[in-house]
C-alpha cells in the first residue's frame, strides 16, 4: 500500500430501480434472502428513477461510514454487513500509477470505506429505493475493489442486501432465478432481454397519497409464509407456469399476454397478503379505483391497452403498450384524479413530460375540459378524486448500472472523502 496517507480513491455508479411483473413474495431463507419462487421485473429508466453512489477508500479513514441523501446512517445492520463482507472477500489488487497507489487483495480487509448515496426520487414514496440502493452499493464497491465477477455473480451479493436489488444489476427485462442450493450461490439474476428489445412500452406510476403506516416487506413476507395456506400453492403451482408464459410474452413482445400475466400476478400477490393472518392491506381505495379504470378500459377495447402492477404499497405502476395508449391512459387518470387547483401540471406529471403533449394537456384548463372516458356508464365513476394521487411519473424500460466518470458526478470530495 502507498505510504502517503493523504490519498483517496473513489468510484461513482448509477443504478436503476425495477418493478416486478411476476412478484417475489416469501423467503425460504431469511438470512441469505432466498425466495420461494422465481420473479421477473422490468428495469425503469434511471433518467427518472435511480440511485447514484460514490464509494471511497483511503488509509486516513478510521471506520466504514455511509451517508444516504446527505444524512449519515448506520452501517451496522446485518444486510449492509453481509454485502460489505462478501464484496471484501472478493477484492483483488488495485493499482493507480498516476496517483502512486497500490492496494493489495489483503489490504482491503483493513482499509475503511466511505459511501455516499443519493436517490433521485423520494425515498419514502414506496418506490423500491432499497433495490436500486443496494444494487448500486454492491456494483460500485465491486468496481472500486476490482472484483472480477460478472453482474449475475454480483446479483447474488446484492440479493443479501435486499432481495429485489439483485434484479437491478441488469437493464431491460430480468429474471431472478430462485435457485436450489442452500448457500444461495445459484439464486441469481439474469437478463431476459435488454431495454431496446421492447422500447415501445411506456410506464406511468401513480404515487398514491397514503396516511397508513405500511407493513414492511420483510415482516409482511414472513407473516405470509407463516400463516397463508394460499402462498405455497402460488409458489409451487401458479408462478412456475407464469414464469414460462411471461418469458414467452417478453420474447414475442406479446402485449396482451404480458398485461394479462402482470395484472393477474399483482392481484394474486395482494390476495396472499389478504390470506395472511392478520391480513395485510397494501392497496387502498385509490389503488382499487385505478384498477377499475384500467380494467374497464381494457375490457371496452377488447384487448389490453395497459397492464398494472402494485408492490407492497398503494402506488400503481401502469405499463402502456405504446405512446398513444399511454396518452389515452393519462387522459383517463387525469379525469379521475385531477391535480389540486394550486398544483402546477408540470410538477404533477414528472419524468418524461412528452406524454403531456401527446395527451394534449398544457395546463389545468385542459384537465378540466377532459370528457368522461366513453367506457364509463355509471355516474359514481365520474366524480373526481382530487388529491388522492400525489403525482405521476412517466418513464420507460431502462438500462442497467453504469459508472459515472466525471469528477462533478461524485458525491464525495476527492480530497477529504467526505460528502460534498
Ligand atoms: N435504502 C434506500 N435507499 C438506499 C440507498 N440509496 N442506498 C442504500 N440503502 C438504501
Amino acid at each position: 500500500m502507498a505510504e502517503n496517507k493523504s490519498w483517496v480513491l473513489m468510484v461513482t455508479a448509477q443504478t436503476p430501480t425495477n418493478i416486478a411483473v411476476i412478484k417475489y413474495w416469501g423467503k425460504r431463507d431469511e438470512n441469505l434472502i432466498l425466495p420461494i419462487n422465481d420473479s421477473i421485473s422490468v428495469t425503469l429508466d434511471p433518467a427518472h428513477l435511480c440511485t447514484t453512489t460514490t464509494v471511497a477508500v483511503s488509509p486516513s479513514f478510521t471506520q466504514d461510514r455511509m451517508w444516504l441523501n446527505g444524512k449519515e446512517i448506520s452501517l451496522s445492520g446485518g444486510r449492509y454487513q453481509s454485502c460489505l463482507r462478501e464484496i471484501r472477500s472478493r477484492a483483488t489488487d488495485v493499482e493507480d500509477e498516476k496517483k502512486g497507489i497500490r492496494i493489495t487483495k489483503e489490504d482491503w480487509q483493513n482499509l475503511h470505506l466511505h459511501i455516499a448515496s443519493y436517490n433521485n426520487f423520494p425515498t419514502a414514496a414506496g418506490l423500491a429505493s432499497s433495490a436500486a440502493g443496494l444494487a448500486c452499493l454492491v456494483f460500485s464497491l465491486a468496481k472500486l475493489m476490482n472484483v472480477k465477477e460478472d453482474n449475475s455473480q454480483l446479483s447474488a451479493i446484492a440479493r443479501q442486501g435486499s432481495g429485489s436489488a439483485c434484479r437491478s444489476l441488469f437493464g431491460g427485462f430480468v429474471k431472478w432465478i430462485m435457485g436450489k442450493d442452500e448457500s444461495g450461490s445459484d439464486s441469481i439474476a439474469v437478463q431476459l432481454a435488454d431495454e431496446k428489445h421492447w422500447d415501445e412500452l411506456v410506464i406511468l406510476i401513480a404515487v398514491v397519497s397514503s396516511r397508513q403506516k405500511e407493513t414492511s416487506s420483510t415482516s409482511g413476507m414472513r407473516e405470509t409464509v407463516e400463516t397463508s395456506p394460499l402462498v405455497l400453492h402460488r409458489a409451487k403451482e401458479v408462478v412456475p407456469k407464469r414464469i414460462i408464459e411471461m418469458e414467452e410474452a417478453i420474447q414475442n413482445r406479446d402485449f396482451p399476454a404480458f398485461a394479462r400475466l402482470s395484472c393477474s400476478d399483482s392481484n394474486q400477490f395482494h390476495a396472499v397478503c389478504l390470506d395472511t393472518s392478520p391480513p395485510i392491506f397494501y392497496m387502498n381505495d385509490t389503488s382499487h379505483r385505478i384498477i377499475s379504470c384500467v380494467e374497464k378500459w381494457n375490457r371496452s377495447e377488447g384487448t389490453p391497452q395497459v397492464a398494472y402492477t402494485f408492490d407492497a404499497g398503494p402506488n400503481a405502476v401502469m405499463i402502456a403498450r405504446n405512446r398513444k395508449t399511454a396518452a389515452l391512459l393519462l387522459q383517463r387518470l387525469l379525469f379521475h384524479f385531477p391535480p389540486q387547483s394550486d398544483v402546477d401540471i408540470n410538477s404533477y406529471i414528472v419524468g418524461d413530460k412528452s406524454i403531456l403533449q401527446d395527451a394534449g394537456i398544457h395546463d389545468l384548463k385542459d384537465v378540466e375540459a377532459l370528457p368522461p372516458p366513453p367506457e364509463i356508464k355509471d355516474s359514481i365513476q365520474t366524480q373526481n378524486f382530487k388529491g388522492d394521487v400525489s403525482y405521476f411519473i412517466c418513464t420507460r424500460p431502462g438500462r442497467g448500472p453504469v459508472l459515472l466518470t466525471e469528477d462533478s458526478q461524485a458525491l464525495l470530495n476527492p480530497d477529504t472523502g467526505l460528502p460534498k
